[in-house]
């Protein structure tokens, strides 16, 4: 197999898969048939270029992906392409991690931006009504998609660049590995319904019910969770999601680390949570994400 497939230097559930330049070369070629126009406009055209991501790795990408996504001791994939030639640019970037993402599954439309998937910069300075472009504060521990009604199974986030960037370390933490777990997903609370709802910019119309806790196919604990958008009906679903938060924060057990430009994070969102340690100040700080979230096939 001509795919590098390594444990993470910070955690053996991690799966780190190195994509040399000499396979990022090959995909040039598929690459330019596809404009970011195209794929965007196009849904069939992503299928076509994940499909010739697939083929360099003589069909073992697909693959690997889904086992590591889906098995629930690994769960996390890095995707780290060697991307230190300037011809492996942004664009480059975006139809790789649309590959990537087509490889596993559907991408859920992104109200954010009105696409399939989002681009975003954290800043010095932010007007925006979520931690998530806070470059200063961190990013607790959460689950994506817990406000809107699609399924989220798996999230991609790549990091497109960043300059003049000191902390904003990638934090991760997978729920069996949790000093709480037991305790907390076994709470009558936590298997209650909350309410979910969403700030302005996130263009999400309505709320959503659902509990905090749920369990997948095989009994174990699965969680759908971020502190800014449940909103407590009484004093006991608010003490609940005090003490959840607190319990996440204080884990010794969450994997940080920093992740290389160009890296793409491949997660479950059922049974992993991430978030971002916060950033030292620079007023010339500049990390540009790429996100897209989605379903399995
Ligand atoms: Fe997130």
């Amino acid at each position: 197999m001509n795919l590098e497939i390594i444990d993470h230097s910070a955690s053996k559930r991690i799966q780190s898969i190195k994509v040399k330049e000499k396979e990022l070369e090959k995909l040039i070629f598929p690459f330019n048939k596809h404009s970011i126009q195209s794929l965007e406009y196009k849904p069939f055209s992503r299928f076509s270029l994940a499909k010739s991501i697939d083929d360099v790795f003589d069909g073992n990408l697909s693959k690997t992906l889904n086992k590591i996504l889906k098995d629930r001791n690994t769960g996390v994939a890095i995707i780290e392409p060697d991307i230190k030639n300037s011809k492996f640019d942004k664009d480059f970037l975006v139809k790789l991690s649309t590959g990537l993402a087509y490889l596993v599954g559907l991408p859920n439309f992104d109200l954010m931006t009105d696409k399939y998937y989002a681009r975003f910069y954290v800043k010095h300075s932010d007007s925006s009504d979520s931690y998530l472009r806070k470059a200063y504060r961190n990013l607790d521990l959460h689950t994506d998609g817990t406000f809107v009604k699609e399924k989220t199974d798996w999230l991609l986030m790549t990091k497109m660049e960043e300059t003049n960037v000191k902390g904003g370390e990638s934090v991760l933490l997978h729920l069996d590995d949790w000093e709480h777990c037991e305790e907390l997903s076994s709470d009558p609370v936590g298997k209650q319904n909350f309410v979910w709802s969403s700030p302005k910019s996130k263009n999400v119309g309505y709320k959503v019910e659902h509990p905090v806790f749920s369990k997948d196919g095989s009994g174990k604990p699965t969680i759908s969770y971020i502190d800014q958008f449940p909103e407590p009906k009484n004093m006991e679903q608010g003490l609940f999601l005090q003490k959840l938060s607190d319990a996440l924060e204080e884990s010794k057990n969450k994997i940080i680390f920093p992740l290389t430009p160009g890296s793409t994070i491949f997660s479950n969102n059922y049974f992993w949570l991430h978030g971002r340690k916060p950033f030292k100040k620079n007023i010339n700080l500049s990390r540009e994400l790429l996100r897209i979230r989605g379903v399995f096939f």
